[in-house]
C-alpha cells in the first residue's frame, strides 16, 4: 500500500461532510441506457437521472465520447450537493477504436513492451473520448478452450499471465493516473472465473486452494504489486460461497493480505445473481454479504441503493464498512485528477486527433504481426514470393472486414479491419494475380451480443466457384476459423473444431491443389488433427483487430518474420479439455509395463496437445546449444544462472522466445511437470549467435505449499531450456 497523503487528506475531509445516503451513492454504479445528450429520459431511466442528480450514483458504465461522458458528468457536478465527479467505465479490452489484436492473440507475441504499448494507445484513444476506466486486464488463467473467453486472457500459465497482465496494467495507467491520457485498470475476474467448470460461462468453480493460490491468483497479486486502481470480481461460485459474496477473497487476501487500497466493483448484476447462486434470499441480504465481503462498488444490480441505509440502521452493516468502501472509490477518483477537473478525459480537440489515428493504426499493425503464430511451414511453401504467381483466397474469412475486430471490440467501426484479401493486394500490388471465392459462409443471423452465432452448416453453395479458382492458382491461402462473435462471455461451445462447411471446403480443395496455407482467424484453440496431417503450412492469426490483413499479408510475403508463441496449448480434442502443459504427473504417469491399459490416459487419444504451449515456428532456423549450469548446487538465498547460445542458421534475421521452465521433483503438495520461470524475446540476425542467460532465486522456485505459506523448499530440481514447452534440453540442481 503506497498512499498518497495529501489524497488522503482531501478523502478524509469529503467523507465527512457526506450524509450516508451520499456514500452509498458512490458505492453504485449505473449503465447508461439513455442518449445522456438529449431530453431528460422517462420511466426506469428518469429515476437514474434524478439519482445522478442527487449524487445517488458514483460511477457510469457505457456512456462514451466526450460530449456524452461531459453531459452526465455534469449532471452529476452541477447539480449534487458535494458535486463529486463520477467515474466512467468502459470495456476497453484490446483497443477503443483502433482495435488491436485480441488479448490471446496479442498474449501470443510473448513481447511485454508491444503488449504495454497497445494498452497505452487504448489508454489514450479513450481518455480522449470520455473513459477514465477500463475493465481490463482479464487476468484469468483458463485451460478449457471451450470456454469462450479465453480469447480475453492471456492463456493458461500463471506465469506468462502475471507479466502481460503487468504490462497491461501499467499500459493502461501510465506513470501518472492524473495525466489526462491514462486510465484506471481493473484487474478481473476475482476469481476463478476461468475454471468454470467445462468450460460453461458462468458456471462453477471448484478449485482447492493450492491450484487458486499457486495458479489463479498470481496474476491478480501482480496486479495489485504494479498498483492497479481496481478489481472486478466474478460471476461464479468458489468452494460453494459466490465470489460476490466472497469475504475470504475479497477481504482477507485481496484487501488484508496484500494491502490492496482501490476498490472492488461487482461484476454486472453480479450482486443480485447471488440470489439464484441459493446464496442470498433477495436483494437485502445479498447486499449485506457482498458488502461485508468486500464488494465495494454494485454494477447495475440495485442492490446497494436500495438496501444498504438500512442494513447500516439495523447494524447489519457497520458505517465503518460503508466508509472504507466509499474511500476507495473516492481516492481513486482522486488520483486521476476527476475532483480537479471532472471533465479531464472529455477533450472534443483530442478525441479528433488521438482516436483511430494513423499513428495509432500503425501501432496495431505492428503488435498485430508479432502476435501471429506459425504453426506449420513445409515445403518452404511460405514466405511466399510477390511476384510471378497465381494466388487464390478461399474462406469465408478471407475478405472479412469485421470477424478480426474480435467481440470486445468497444469502439471499433463495423467492418473496418482490413481483410486478408485487401492486406494481400495492398502487399503485392499488380504483379500477381490475387482472386477470391469465398467457398462457403460463416454465420448468419445478427452478429452481436445479443444473439447465438448461428453457423451456416449446410451451406455449400460456394464451393465450385472456389475448386476452379484451386485449379487454376499456384497457391491457395485458405481463410479459416471463427466468427468474433463464437468467442467472448456467453460463447461456450462443446466442439472447437472448424466450424460450419469450412471442413468440408478445405478437403474438397485439398484434393485438387495441395499448395494451402491455412490463415486461421479463431478467439481460441481449435482441433486441427486433419489440417496439421494434410496442409503444409497454418498460420495462426486469431482476431487480429483493425490491421488484420496488412499484419498477415507481412508475414505471409515475408516482411515480417513470425515470431509468435501459443499462450495455450491447442488440443488434439476437446475432450482432452482442460489441457495444459503445467499438468500433475499423476500416479501411474507412464505406460503400463505389460502393455495394460492402467495408466492415466486416454483409449482414443493421445495425452499430448497437438501444439503445446511455448510453440510456434519461424522463417529462421534456431539451434539451441547445450545449456550450462552455474552450479548444481544452489543454497536458499543464493541463485544458479543458466545460459544457453541460440543460433540462428536461417537466411533471414529472426526472433526466437527462448523459453526457461523448472520442475520440483518432491513437494509438500505435489508439483506440476513444468512450470514456466523466464522467457526471453530475442532479435538474432541470420547467421549470428546469441547468448540467453537466466538467474533462478528462491522466489522464483517458491509456492505455496501443505503449510499455506510462500516458500522454496529444499530438493531436487529440474531445469529445461528450449524454444517451446516440449522441445526442451534438461539440466539438474539442488536447493539446500
Ligand atoms: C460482464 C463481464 O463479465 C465483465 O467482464 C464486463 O466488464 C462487464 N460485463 C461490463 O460490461
Amino acid at each position: 500500500m503506497n498512499l498518497d497523503i495529501d489524497i488522503e487528506k482531501k478523502v478524509e475531509k469529503l467523507l465527512k461532510k457526506m450524509t450516508l445516503e451520499e456514500k452509498i451513492g458512490q458505492m453504485n454504479q449505473y449503465n447508461g441506457s439513455w442518449d445522456v445528450t438529449g431530453p431528460a429520459p422517462d420511466g426506469n431511466n428518469r429515476e437514474k437521472y434524478d439519482q445522478l442528480k442527487s449524487g445517488m450514483v458514483g460511477s457510469m458504465l457505457n456512456v462514451v465520447g466526450a460530449n456524452a461522458v461531459r453531459e452526465a458528468q455534469k449532471l452529476a457536478v452541477e447539480n449534487s450537493r458535494l458535486g463529486i465527479p463520477l467515474i466512467f467505465g468502459y470495456d476497453v479490452i484490446h483497443g477503443f477504436q483502433t482495435i488491436f489484436p485480441v488479448p490471446l492473440g496479442e498474449s501470443a507475441s510473448w513481447d511485454l513492451e508491444a503488449i504495454e504499448l497497445s494498452a497505452k494507445v487504448a489508454a489514450k484513444e479513450s481518455s480522449a473520448s470520455g473513459i477514465s476506466w477500463t475493465f481490463a486486464p482479464m487476468v484469468d488463467i483458463n485451460r478449457d478452450a471451450r470456454w469462450g473467453r479465453v480469447m480475453e486472457g492471456a492463456g493458461e500459465d500463471p506465469y506468462l499471465g502475471s507479466k502481460i497482465a503487468v504490462a497491461r496494467v501499467n499500459g493502461f495507467q501510465g506513470n501518472d493516473l492524473s495525466d489526462g491520457e491514462s486510465i484506471a485498470a481493473c484487474a478481473k475476474h476475482f476469481a476463478a472465473y476461468g475454471f468454470a467448470e467445462s468450460g460453461r460461462d458462468y458456471n462453477t468453480a471448484d478449485v482447492g486452494e493450492h491450484t487458486l493460490r499457486n495458479v489463479i491468483l498470481p496474476p491478480f497479486k501482480a496486479c495489485i504489486d504494479a498498483g492497479v486502481a481496481t478489481v472486478m470480481n466474478a460471476f461464479n461460485e468458489i468452494g460453494g460461497i459466490p465470489a460476490t459474496g466472497n469475504k475470504y477473497l475479497q477481504r482477507d487476501i485481496l484487501k488484508e493480505e496484500w494491502g490492496f487500497d482501490g476498490f472492488v466493483i461487482s461484476d454486472w448484476g453480479s450482486i443480485g445473481e447471488m440470489i439464484a447462486h441459493g446464496y442470498s434470499k433477495d436483494c437485502m441480504q445479498a447486499s449485506e454479504q457482498a458488502v461485508n465481503a468486500g464488494s465495494d462498488m454494485d454494477m447495475e444490480s440495485y442492490c446497494y441503493i436500495n438496501s444498504l441505509k438500512q442494513l447500516v440502521e439495523e447494524g447489519k452493516v457497520e458505517e465503518s464498512t460503508i466508509d472504507d468502501a466509499v474511500r476507495r472509490i473516492l481516492r481513486v477518483k482522486y488520483k486521476l485528477g476527476l475532483f480537479e477537473n471532472p471533465y479531464l478525459y472529455c477533450d472534443l480537440e483530442r478525441e479528433k486527433t488521438d482516436v483511430y489515428s494513423k499513428e495509432n493504426l500503425e501501432i496495431a499493425r505492428d503488435v498485430a504481426r508479432k502476435s501471429i503464430v506459425l504453426l506449420k511451414n513445409e515445403m518452404d511453401i511460405l514466405p511466399l514470393k510477390k511476384s510471378g504467381k497465381k494466388i487464390a483466397v478461399i474462406g469465408p474469412l478471407g475478405n472479412h472486414k469485421d470477424a478480426p475486430l474480435g467481440s470486445w471490440r468497444a469502439k471499433a467501426i463495423e467492418n473496418s479491419a482490413v481483410s486478408l484479401l485487401e492486406g494481400i493486394k495492398n502487399k503485392v500490388g499488380e504483379d500477381v494475380e490475387v482472386k477470391y471465392a469465398q467457398g462457403c459462409g460463416l454465420s448468419q443471423g445478427k452478429r452481436n451480443f445479443l444473439f447465438e452465432v448461428d453457423l451456416i452448416e449446410e451451406d455449400k453453395s460456394g464451393f465450385a466457384e472456389a475448386k476452379k479458382l484451386a485449379v487454376e492458382s499456384d497457391v491457395v491461402i485458405m481463410a479459416l476459423g471463427e466468427d468474433c462473435w463464437q468467442t467472448g462471455e456467453g460463447r461456450s461451445q462443446t466442439e472447437i473444431g472448424l466450424p460450419g462447411s469450412q471442413m468440408d471446403l478445405l478437403k474438397e480443395i485439398h484434393k485438387i491443389n495441395k499448395n494451402i496455407v491455412i490463415v486461421l482467424m479463431n478467439g481460441r484453440p481449435l482441433t486441427l488433427n486433419w489440417e496439421e496431417e494434410n496442409v503444409p503450412a497454418i498460420v495462426e492469426t486469431w482476431q487480429l483487430g483493425s490491421e488484420a490483413g496488412n499484419a498477415i499479408a507481412d508475414v505471409l510475403f515475408g516482411d515480417y518474420n513470425p515470431s509468435g508463441k501459443l499462450p495455450v496449448s491447442f488440443p488434439r480434442a476437446v475432450g482432452q479439455l482442460p489441457l495444459y502443459y503445467n499438468y500433475k504427473n499423476t500416479g501411474r504417469p507412464d505406460k503400463h509395463p505389460e502393455g495394460m491399459v492402467f495408466w492415466s490416459h486416454f483409449t482414443d487419444e493421445e495425452n499430448t496437445p497437438l501444439y503445446p504451449f511455448g510453440y510456434g515456428l519461424s522463417y529462421s532456423k534456431f539451434d539451441y546449444s547445450k545449456p550450462t549450469i552455474s552450479s548444481n548446487n544452489m543454497s536458499m538465498n543464493g541463485s544458479v544462472k543458466i545460459s544457453v547460445e541460440v543460433s540462428n542458421k536461417g537466411a533471414v534475421d529472426g526472433a526466437e522466445v527462448v523459453q526457461l521452465y523448472i520442475r520440483d521433483l518432491i513437494g509438500t503438495i505435489t508439483r506440476p511437470v513444468k512450470e514456466l520461470k523466464g522467457f526471453e524475446k530475442v532479435q538474432i540476425k541470420a547467421g549470428e549467435t546469441k547468448t540467453v542467460s537466466f538467474e533462478l532465486k528462491q522466489e522464483d522456485l517458491a509456492f505455496y505449499g501443505a503449510d499455506g505459506t510462500f516458500k522454496a523448499e529444499e530438493g531436487d530440481f529440474e531445469v529445461f531450456v528450449g524454444g517451446n514447452s516440449r522441445d526442451v534440453q534438461k539440466m539438474t540442481f539442488s536447493l539446500k
